[in-house]
């Protein structure tokens, strides 16, 4: 008799593999970004301005936001389903309490060809400084901090609560010692606020060896009074940044990666244009949003999530809630960057913060 031991097969291979749903677009579902909050300590000007979002401003409830234990349910089924990149966000996902508790449950979870997940987090940078070893040490493999410019003023003008860059400075230090690299920096550059930071941040950046990325400021929800005027397009902001440290494109880094990249034309550096204005990618859009009350998004402007912590605290089985999930996937059509046009402007969408960036 062959001793069993020498029969006994990797739990990873013997997982069931559910289809992995493709969209009406053909697009897999391949990253889930989870907000696990929508309060956030700042009120930057183009996300949560201060006039909409103050004292009275009625954020949600604890009872309807989803539990750490609901998070990691719904993140494994969603891993079944082919997810290959947890993305935690808010919000701001530090300001929940406990963070690292949830980085512990979704860092045991393994892909279902038995790598690993890209577990990553994006973050103001506030608190980073007190957790990111507790992060790195959680499961954490990388973070991308939010950073408007390196000049104080303009920082604490964009943030609006009067937040001094060197805490954040400090944050991004301090992830770099905790090993989550590579560190990716994101700028939103709105015309007339900040524009004139995009050189030396460009230079700091690569001083430092971060990768930087410039987001082209989005219409996302209704309350910023996004106006096209007031966009950078990313072809401006290469082509300033060219002009005195000259860059040279470089290829993708995987199907469907956000960014366009560029490294200096010595071979060195890296950073990133993100245009979703100018240059739409919608047709290599592998994103689905959990919002912090367990709603599911499929476009960042996607009208309106679909449910599923009414499923989930009804008690529907994992099987129905990954039906459930397939089904809305796979009925998926959205595309709103490229139809992006006078009749889109009045729909109703979520508001950046309330859906995870
Ligand atoms: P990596 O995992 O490091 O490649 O990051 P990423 O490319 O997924 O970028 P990240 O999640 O940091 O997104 C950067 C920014 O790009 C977001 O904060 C948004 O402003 C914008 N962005 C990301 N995903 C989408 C999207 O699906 N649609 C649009 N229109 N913008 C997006
Ligand atoms: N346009 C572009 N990017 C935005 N972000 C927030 N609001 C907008 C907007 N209107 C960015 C933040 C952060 C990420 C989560 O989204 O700066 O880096
Ligand atoms: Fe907060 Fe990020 Fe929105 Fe700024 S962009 S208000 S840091 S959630
Ligand atoms: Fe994806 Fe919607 Fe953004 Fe297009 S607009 S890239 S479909 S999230």
């Amino acid at each position: 008799m062959p001793r069993v031991m020498s029969t006994l097969i990797p739990l990873r291979d013997v997982r069931p593999a559910a289809a992995a749903p493709h969209d009406r677009l053909n697009r897999p579902l391949r990253d889930l970004r989870i907000s696990v909050t929508d309060r956030c300590n700042f009120r930057c000007v183009y996300c949560m301005p201060k006039e909409v979002f103050g004292r009275d401003f009625a954020f949600l409830p604890r009872e309807l936001v989803l539990t750490f234990e609901e998070i990691e349910r719904l993140a494994r089924i969603f891993v079944d389903l082919g997810t290959e990149k947890l993305r935690i966000t808010g919000g701001e996902p530090l300001v929940r309490r406990d963070l690292p508790g949830l980085i512990e449950r979704l860092a045991a979870i393994t892909r279902r060809d038995g790598e690993a997940l890209d577990l990553t987090l994006t973050t103001n940078g506030s608190a980073l400084a007190a957790l990111a070893g507790q992060l790195a040490a959680a499961g954490l493999r990388r973070v991308t901090v939010s950073l408007d410019s390196l000049d104080d003023a303009t920082f604490r003008a964009m943030n609006d609560v009067d937040f001094p860059v060197d805490k954040v400075l400090a944050g991004i230090a301090a992830a770099r010692e905790a090993g989550l690299t590579p560190i990716k920096v994101n700028m939103v550059v709105r015309r007339g606020l900040n524009e004139s930071s995009v050189v030396p941040m460009a230079r700091w950046a690569r001083d430092e060896g971060y990768i930087l990325r410039f987001i082209e400021y989005m219409d996302v929800g209704h309350t910023n009074g996004w106006r096209l005027d007031d966009v950078v397009p990313a072809a401006e902001i290469v082509e300033a940044i060219s002009a005195v440290m000259p860059l040279r494109p470089l290829p993708p880094n995987y199907a469907g990666e956000v960014a366009n990249r560029w490294s200096y034309a010595d071979g060195s550096g890296e950073l990133g244009v993100i245009a979703s204005v100018s240059q739409p990618f919608c047709g290599s859009c592998t994103r689905a949003r959990l919002s912090a009350d367990g709603r599911l998004y499929t476009c960042l402007f996607g009208t309106e999530g679909h449910d599923l912590r009414g499923p989930l605290r009804a008690g529907a089985a994992e099987d129905e809630i990954r039906e459930l999930v397939a089904g809305i996937w796979e009925r998926r059509g959205d595309r709103y960057s490229e139809l992006r046009s006078a009749a889109t402007e009045n729909l109703p969408r979520p508001e950046m913060f309330a859906v995870g960036g």
